[in-house]
């Protein structure tokens, strides 16, 4: 049975993506790799997996609905079914949001709903919590506000160095992250059959 098709989109290192490319018994074929920074490392990562990648600098559009038309250009044309933000830097806008809703899924390093927002494994250090973790989340117009579908938690050590933690923090990201996408997947699978 062929599997069905994602995109990820990412803007950094892609150690997540990585780790979604390695599981074994990944429930989707990942099809295209969607990132806004010319010079990330995961583009890198995509070739060596020989996933295409589209690669789009925002300033070259007037608006976001402009470059969120484009990019779902992409996704239609590879006939993507889900949507996995990895480490991508954009806030998704409505015009991306209605085209794949209920499809598009985040990766966010902190237990929600706590340290929304950037540097969110800096921001729990910072406040000496003693448990922080990872959530993965169905994404909604808000700032990693949508709701919450698994989260694993880190527990902060006295002696912590925040370089440590955030190990942990993406340890933990890349076990939750491919376990959850095969899940959502087969359950959505599932309930359509039903
Ligand atoms: C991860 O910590 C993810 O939770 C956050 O951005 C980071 C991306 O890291 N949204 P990488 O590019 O996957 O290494």
């Amino acid at each position: 049975m062929s599997r069905v098709k994602a995109a990820v989109f990412a803007s950094g290192s892609g150690s997540n993506f990585q780790a979604i490319m390695e599981q074994e018994d990944l429930a989707c074929e990942v099809v295209l790799l969607v990132c806004d920074q010319p010079q990330a490392s995961v583009i890198d990562k995509a070739a060596a997996f020989g996933v295409p990648t589209f690669v789009f600098e925002s300033q070259h559009f007037s608006t976001k609905a402009d470059y969120e038309q484009e990019v779902i250009k992409r996704l239609k044309t590879a006939q993507v079914d889900w949507v996995f933000l990895a480490g991508y830097m954009r806030i998704v806008g409505p015009t991306l949001l209605q085209s794949f809703s209920q499809k598009i899924i985040n990766i966010h390093p902190s237990l929600l709903p706590a340290f929304p927002g950037k540097d969110a494994i800096g921001q729990a250090y910072r406040a000496k919590v003693h448990t922080t973790g990872v959530t993965v989340h169905y994404i909604d117009e808000g700032i990693d506000t949508g709701p919450i579908i698994a989260q694993k938690e880190v527990r902060i050590q006295a002696d912590d160095k925040q370089d440590n933690l955030q190990k942990r923090i993406q340890k933990a990201e890349h076990l939750l992250y491919p376990q959850i996408i095969n899940q959502v997947i087969r359950e959505q699978a599932t309930s359509s059959k039903s």
